[in-house]
């Protein structure tokens, strides 16, 4: 007997009428709570994305985001629909988790997130790995702290890669290398040649900061709340790039990870500052969810940093 799709569970409507690319297409756009960025991440357009998702709301028969304003929001079903796709998707990724993993190779899909300071390192390593598993295909994205948390707290990566260890969100955590947080000043600063300055006296000083949820600028605002010292801010800026550019341009000091300016060599026009207390030392972990069971990919890669990661960037 053939029911018509009004008679048919819900169930089965879904499973004869919905493809897990809608599905898949949905949960991005849920998770960015914005089909333009669904369809950035997607590689799709974004008529695409709104074509998908309003047929799938057809099939479930109720609308699954509403807008208002400017943004869009879950409507209840859609929640639910969002939280059931992210069940599918982990399902399905541990099934190609184990395939990879009974086959014994070394292949399949990573994903890594690393804090912004962790950028100018991490590629480097990527090379090699990729070069000796050339079945591995990566996918790194990189924010900052604030981001790297909102990450793990949707269980979006195999691994994280960032300085400051969460209280919140149960880790594990293995040390990688230092990460070292110094101040940076132009060539031709009246500190530039000064030796052992005292904190008080950089205090002085206008400063360019990273953005609030930035974990640099949390350890720098920590050592000054520490000392009873206020930073004066004259720019804020979400940039380590664009950072080093304003101290060239005499827009003030600032405090990052030394891996920031090694690749730029000798002939940099920023000198590292000897002031007391830095630098602040930092390491970088690399970490996964306590509970989450990694793939052979992943673990691999783990290893691969803990074992090889300082030689292979000449540090070891
Ligand atoms: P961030 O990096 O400033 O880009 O957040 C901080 C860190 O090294 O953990």
């Amino acid at each position: 007997m053939v029911m018509s799709p009004a008679l048919q569970p819900l169930n089965q409507v879904l499973a004869d009428r919905v493809t897990l690319h809608q599905l898949r297409v949905f949960a991005v756009a849920a998770r960015h709570g914005s089909y333009t960025r669904a369809a950035e991440e997607l590689c799709l357009t974004q008529p695409t994305v709104s074509m998908q998702i309003k047929q799938l709301a057809q099939v479930v028969g109720m609308p699954l985001f509403e807008q208002v304003g400017k943004r869009i929001y879950l409507t209840q079903v859609g929640k639910e629909l969002s939280s059931a796709c992210q069940e599918i998707f982990e399902r399905l990724a541990q099934v190609e988790m184990t395939v990879a993993d009974l086959k014994g190779m070394k292949q399949g899909y990573l994903k890594i997130a690393v804090v912004t300071t962790a950028k100018y390192v991490i590629p480097r390593l990527l090379g090699p790995f990729c070069r000796r598993y050339s079945g591995v295909d990566v996918a790194l994205e990189v924010t900052n702290h604030r981001g790297i948390m909102e990450r793990a707290s949707d269980n979006q990566d195999d691994l994280y890669i960032l300085s400051q260890l969460p209280t919140d969100i149960d880790f594990k955590a293995y040390p990688f290398i230092e990460n070292p947080l110094v101040v940076l000043a132009p060539r031709s600063h009246p500190l530039a040649k000064e030796r052992n300055i005292p904190l008080e006296r950089l205090a002085q000083e206008t400063f360019i900061m990273r953005e609030m949820g930035s974990g640099t600028r949390r350890a720098v605002q920590k050592l000054f709340d520490e000392h009873k010292l206020q930073i004066k801010v004259k720019l804020e800026l979400a940039s380590n790039e664009g950072i080093k550019h304003a101290i060239v341009g005499g827009m003030g000091l600032s405090v990052l990870s030394a891996h920031t300016i090694a690749i730029d060599g000798q002939g940099s026009d920023l000198v590292v500052l000897d002031v007391q207390h830095f630098p602040i030392k930092c390491h970088w972990y690399v970490c996964h969810l306590a509970h989450k069971q990694l793939s052979v990919v992943a673990q691999t890669f783990l290893d691969y940093l803990q074992t090889e990661g300082k030689q292979v960037l000449g540090m070891g």
